[in-house]
């Protein structure tokens, strides 16, 4: 299958691509960016052992043909954060990037599954969506934000709190991909494991806040790359698995949704040949949950109306 990486020569570019090159499922691995040393970047690659066939294809005149016919498009083009920046102020550059790669991929691969990991994903997932529409190619079930680093998060910090084996952990974090709307469901834990109310509200706001703790420690050089492209390579090669008809593949992500009163809600998914095969919801939530859920609505409320005031402002 052909995967094209948008922005593949950026600091979670690189290691995602290098991440994909070595899946067996990857035949094309096509890596995009304007920066000028995006040829060097699949050069390097294209020298590794494994069948994926490298192509980089460096600024805008060169981005139809990155995308072409491509399986799934995963974008992590864009401006990260520096300190004492929310995701929410990278949305003036973001949102017109966003617009940009979309278009191409409506225009070149109006059936790929399309992976957005460009930050605020709470607002540029609904931008793709409007873009999408206007192209009418807009698949539902084939367009996602990738939360999936605030999962590998939460599975680490509940199996270091709990002295439990971090592989056999998985914590379902559902809502969206920015500050208080990331809710982890710590009630859903598996294996099944039992918290004080203190350790539920600490790990949530760890859990929350474990982006700024890396653009802290990173102090001005950026923000997750590594972890955020090990998440975001798991998240592909499950599309790619799914889509190549493997069942019960599972991951959260941010989709169009109709779980909660937002139009675009985090939640566990089952992945199939389609791409989302069935939203499985959020579960039975404790109370805890229940009442930061209330948090979690307003905010993706206000960041989905302003990705689609975007995609309308430019009409
Ligand atoms: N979803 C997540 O979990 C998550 C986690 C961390 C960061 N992010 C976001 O991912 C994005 C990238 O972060 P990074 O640390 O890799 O940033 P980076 O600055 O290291 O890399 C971004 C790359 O995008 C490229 N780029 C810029 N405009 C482009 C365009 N129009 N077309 C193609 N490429 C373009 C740049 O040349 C650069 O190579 C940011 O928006 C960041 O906030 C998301």
């Amino acid at each position: 299958m052909k995967v094209a990486v948008l922005g593949a020569a950026g600091g979670i570019g690189q290691p995602l691509s290098l991440l994909l090159k070595h899946s067996p499922l990857v035949s094309h691995l096509a890596c995009y960016d304007i920066a000028p040393f995006t040829p060097g970047v699949a050069a390097d690659l294209s020298h590794i052992n494994t069948p994926a066939k490298v192509t980089g294809h460096v600024g805008a005149e060169q981005l139809d043909e990155a995308v072409k016919d491509a399986n799934l498009v995963v974008i992590p083009a864009g401006m990260p954060r520096k300190p004492g920046m929310t995701r929410d102020d990278l949305f003036n550059v973001n949102a017109g990037i966003t617009m940009t790669l979309i278009d191409a991929c409506a225009r070149n691969c109006p059936e790929a599954a399309l992976a957005i990991i460009t930050n605020p994903v709470n607002a540029t997932v609904p931008i793709a969506a409007g873009v999408l529409e206007k192209h009418g190619v807009y698949n539902p079930a084939k367009l996602f934000g990738v939360s999936t680093l605030d999962i590998v998060r939460a599975n680490t910090f509940v199996a270091e709190l709990k002295g439990l084996d971090v592989a056999e952990v998985n914590v379902p974090v559902i809502g969206g991909h920015s500050g208080v709307t990331i809710l982890p469901l710590l009630s859903q834990v598996s294996p099944t494991c039992s918290f004080t109310d203190e350790e539920v509200a600490a790990l949530t706001t760890r859990i929350q806040s474990a982006g700024t703790e890396v653009v802290e420690a990173k102090a001005g050089a950026g923000s997750a790359t590594l972890s955020t492209a090990f998440a975001a390579a798991r998240f592909g090669v499950s599309v790619l698995e799914a889509l190549n008809g493997k069942q019960g593949v599972v991951e959260c992500a941010y989709v169009q949704s109709d779980v909660a009163e937002t139009a675009f809600f985090a939640t566990p998914l089952e992945l199939g040949t389609g791409g989302v095969a069935k939203n499985l919801g959020m579960g039975e939530l404790s109370d805890f949950e229940k009442q930061k859920l209330e948090e979690v609505l307003p905010a993706l409320k206000a960041n989905i109306e302003k990705g689609r005031a975007f995609v309308a402002s430019k009409a």
